[in-house]
């Protein structure tokens, strides 16, 4: 196992990749503390229970610091230290600048961005006083490329790899990793809303293969495998880093 005795918090655990990351950590030998505002975290994190692991749910809104400063009192609590963080919640709400209304830009940023600069203060200190530890945010192909009709999204996103090269500057001296990974079309619910203004989930599905090169969506099974790799010590040289996770997108 290749995180045994290590501690987790995820967040946006409740379903798709932060829930296959949390289904993973916790295979490794890890105790995980998944965060989510949807309430449906809590049955998602019984059925991993039901197979030995150790995980817990907690609701949070980490785009609210009151919010983030309730979910790091329940994870000191229950993990007593935290070692590892993946910043993974996000809202992806398509539209052109012209599209979006500055409702829609503010929630976006909040969400995807600021969480980020929330969690990652909150959980530093306890690191640096601990000996290092490793944070993962989730970027995106998007952090690279754009894509029409989804200016908040891409620019998000974009901030992200960057905000994750700073934070890795700012804390390698204490052995604080922080690393990006940037998948590309993953099969989730997530990019439905951006789906439909191209034809609907199953068409764009039918282009997979001018998506991807490998010709198919990816499983987030597979983002789960990059975050395991990162956050263990297999990685213990890679800080900085954006990596995709893309099938090839990025690759054209
Ligand atoms: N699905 C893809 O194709 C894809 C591609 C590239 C990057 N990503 C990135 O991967 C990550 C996860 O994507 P996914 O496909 O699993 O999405 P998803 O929509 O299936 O899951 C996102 C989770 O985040 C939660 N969430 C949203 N706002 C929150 C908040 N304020 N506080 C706490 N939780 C909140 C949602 O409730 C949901 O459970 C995101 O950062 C996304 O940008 C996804």
């Amino acid at each position: 196992m290749r995180l045994t005795g290590k501690t987790a918090i995820v967040t946006g655990a409740a379903r798709g990749i932060g829930y296959h990351i949390s289904r993973r950590f916790a295979e490794e030998g890890c105790s995980v503390v998944m965060a989510d505002l949807s309430e449906a975290g809590e049955e998602t994190s019984k059925r991993l229970r039901e197979t030995g692991a150790d995980a817990v749910f907690c609701r949070a809104d980490v785009s609210r610091n009151d919010s983030v400063e309730e979910l790091i009192r329940f994870a000191s609590k229950k993990l007593g230290k935290v070692d590892i963080l993946v910043n993974n919640a996000a809202i992806n709400i398509p539209g052109s600048i012209l599209e979006l209304s500055e409702e829609v830009w503010d929630r976006t940023y909040e969400v995807n961005v600021k969480s980020m600069f929330l969690m990652s203060r909150a959980v530093v200190p306890g690191m640096q006083a601990g000996g290092g530890g490793s944070i993962i945010n989730l970027g995106s192909a998007n952090s690279y490329v754009a894509e029409p009709r989804l200016a908040a999204y891409v620019s998000s996103k974009g901030a992200i790899l960057m905000l994750s090269k700073a934070m890795a500057l700012d804390f390698s001296p204490q052995g604080i990793r922080v690393n990006c990974i940037c998948p590309g079309w993953v099969d989730t619910t997530f990019n439905d809303l951006h789906a439909d203004l191209f034809g609907g989930r199953e068409e764009v599905l039918k282009d997979i293969a001018q998506i991807h090169p490998i010709g198919r969506a990816i499983h987030p099974a597979e983002i789960a495998e990059t975050a395991v790799f990162l956050a263990s010590d297999e990685a213990s040289a890679i800080t900085g880093a954006g990596i995709v996770v893309d099938g090839g997108y990025t690759a054209k």
